[in-house]
């Protein structure tokens, strides 16, 4: 029989980390998992009060990496402090940065993929700041590739577990979408 539960609602998250530039071109990075796709090309990212925040409200553009097992500890500190009262935080992770080809933005050099973002929407609702942002860009290091095409088994890309407070790895590929079903074709 079924329990009600009352810690974690949806899984996966991801772990979106996000870059960005303030308006003198310091970069910060912030994690959010609470973000995903919600377009062929879109992504929608719910944000509190942050200098992320800000600065994303600035710019209007940013990066997004994605948080992989090798950087656990670097990906959840730039979510445990804010630069506001920690100014060198992105500095203590040791993530240094270089900027994106097509966005105004920083790109993290130590995470293998990562997404260029144009904001598209900022909508003030539900007490919070949802972005709505077109992916106009995508760049990962070749050795997170195969075939051209970003490969989850080396990026080890992490998911946000809300139950456990914790990051996991994503795991094994246990079936093809559009395909596996077909056994009851
Ligand atoms: C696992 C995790 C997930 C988070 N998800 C979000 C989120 O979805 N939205 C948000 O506004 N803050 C989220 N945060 C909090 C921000 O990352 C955090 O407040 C950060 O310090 C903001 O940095 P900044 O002020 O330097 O921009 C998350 C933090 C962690 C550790």
């Amino acid at each position: 029989m079924k329990q009600s539960f009352d810690k974690g609602f949806v899984t996966p998250l991801p772990v979106f980390i996000i870059a960005t530039y303030d308006k003198d071109g310091k970069p910060n990075a912030m994690n959010a998992a609470w973000a995903g796709q919600v377009g062929g090309d879109l992504i929608s990212i719910s944000l509190g009060s942050h200098v992320s925040t800000d600065n994303i409200k600035a710019n209007r553009e940013f990066t997004v990496s994605f948080a992989t097992k090798d950087f656990v500890a670097e990906c959840d500190y730039v979510g445990m402090v804010s630069q506001a009262k920690v100014p060198d935080k992105l500095d203590k992770t040791g993530f240094t940065v270089t900027k994106s080809e097509k966005v105004n933005a920083p790109i993290i050099d130590q995470l293998p993929a990562a997404l260029e973002c144009r904001v598209k929407d900022i909508i003030e609702e539900y007490g919070e700041t949802r972005v709505v942002a077109q992916v106009v860009g995508m760049v990962a290091d070749d050795s997170v590739l195969t075939d051209g095409k970003v490969d989850l088994g080396k990026l080890q890309p992490v998911m946000f577990d809300s139950s456990a407070r914790a990051y996991r790895v994503i795991g094994e590929n246990v079936g093809g979408a559009w395909n596996a079903g077909g056994k009851f074709a």
